[in-house]
C-alpha cells in the first residue's frame, strides 16, 4: 500500500498516527543508508576510490513540515502531509565527481525494490539561482507486521563543490529572508558557473591520474 492508504488506515488523526507515520520515514532513512553504503563499498572494491565523500539523512522536523503545507496552500493534516510534502525523509550524498552522481543515481534507480517517482537534474538545468544538484524522489517498501508500506524519501546527489554552494546560498538566502540585493544573487550565479569550472577541471584531473596508474601498472 502506499503511505495515503496507510495512513487511512490508521484510527484516527491522533499523536499516535504521527508516530506511526514518522516510524515509516525514518525506517526507509535506516533501509537506504544501508543500501548506499553497500553500493559505496562496492565501488570500492571494482573502481579502487570511494565515490561518496559523504552521506547524510534527516527527518523534517514537525515544524518545517507545517511551515510548508502553509506556503502550498494545505490545511495541516497527516494525510496532506504524506500527500503533498516530498521531502520528509531526505537524503543527501556528496559525491567526488560528477560522473560519480550519475553512477550513484543510475545504481540506485536500478534497485528491484525501489521505485523512481521523478527525478530533477539541476546540474544539468540548474535553477535560475544558480543551483545545481541531482534530486531523486523515490519510494521503498518498509515492512511492518502485518503490511507493507512505500515510504517516499527525497534523494539529493552533488559533488563537494556542489554542496559547498547550496550550503552558502542557503544561509545568505535566509539573512536576507528571500530578497537578497541583484548584485549578491548575480554573484552567487557567477559562484555557480566557477562550482561547475572546479569540478570539470578535478574530473578531467582524476581521469588523468587513473590513466597514469593503470600506464604504470602495465
Ligand atoms: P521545495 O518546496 O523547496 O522543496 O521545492 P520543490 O518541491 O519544488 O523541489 P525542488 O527540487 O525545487 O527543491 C527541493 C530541495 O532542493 C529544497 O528543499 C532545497 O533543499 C533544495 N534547493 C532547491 N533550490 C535551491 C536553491 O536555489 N538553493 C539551495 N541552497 N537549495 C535549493
Ligand atoms: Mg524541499
Amino acid at each position: 500500500m502506499d503511505q495515503v492508504e496507510y495512513v487511512k488506515s490508521l484510527s484516527d488523526e491522533s499523536v499516535d498516527a504521527w508516530t506511526s507515520v514518522m516510524l515509516l520515514y525514518k525506517a526507509a532513512l535506516r533501509e537506504l543508508d544501508t543500501k548506499v553504503a553497500i553500493l559505496n563499498e562496492e565501488f570500492q572494491h571494482t573502481h579502487q576510490y570511494n565515490p561518496i565523500e559523504y552521506s547524510k539523512s534527516r527527518v523534517k522536523s514537525p515544524e518545517s513540515i507545517v511551515k510548508k503545507l502553509k506556503r502550498y496552500g494545505y490545511e495541516e493534516s497527516i494525510e496532506n502531509m504524506v500527500t503533498y510534502c516530498n521531502d520528509i525523509a531526505g537524503m543527501r550524498i556528496v559525491c567526488s565527481f560528477t560522473s560519480d552522481i550519475y553512477r550513484m543515481a543510475d545504481m540506485i534507480g536500478r534497485q528491484n525494490d525501489i521505485t523512481v517517482i521523478s527525478i530533477k537534474d539541476y546540474i544539468r538545468n540548474p535553477k535560475e539561482s544558480g543551483y545545481k544538484s541531482y534530486h531523486m524522489l523515490v519510494t521503498l517498501p518498509i515492512f511492518l507486521s502485518d503490511k507493507v508500506v512505500n515510504t517516499r524519501v527525497e534523494i539529493q546527489i552533488r559533488t563537494i563543490a556542489m554542496d559547498f554552494w547550496a550550503s552558502l546560498e542557503h544561509k545568505i538566502y535566509y539573512k536576507f529572508e528571500g530578497n537578497a540585493p541583484e548584485y549578491i544573487s548575480r554573484d552567487l550565479r557567477e559562484c555557480s558557473g566557477i562550482v561547475s569550472m572546479l569540478d570539470a577541471k578535478m574530473l578531467s584531473l582524476n581521469t588523468a591520474i587513473m590513466e597514469a596508474k593503470k600506464e604504470d601498472e602495465s
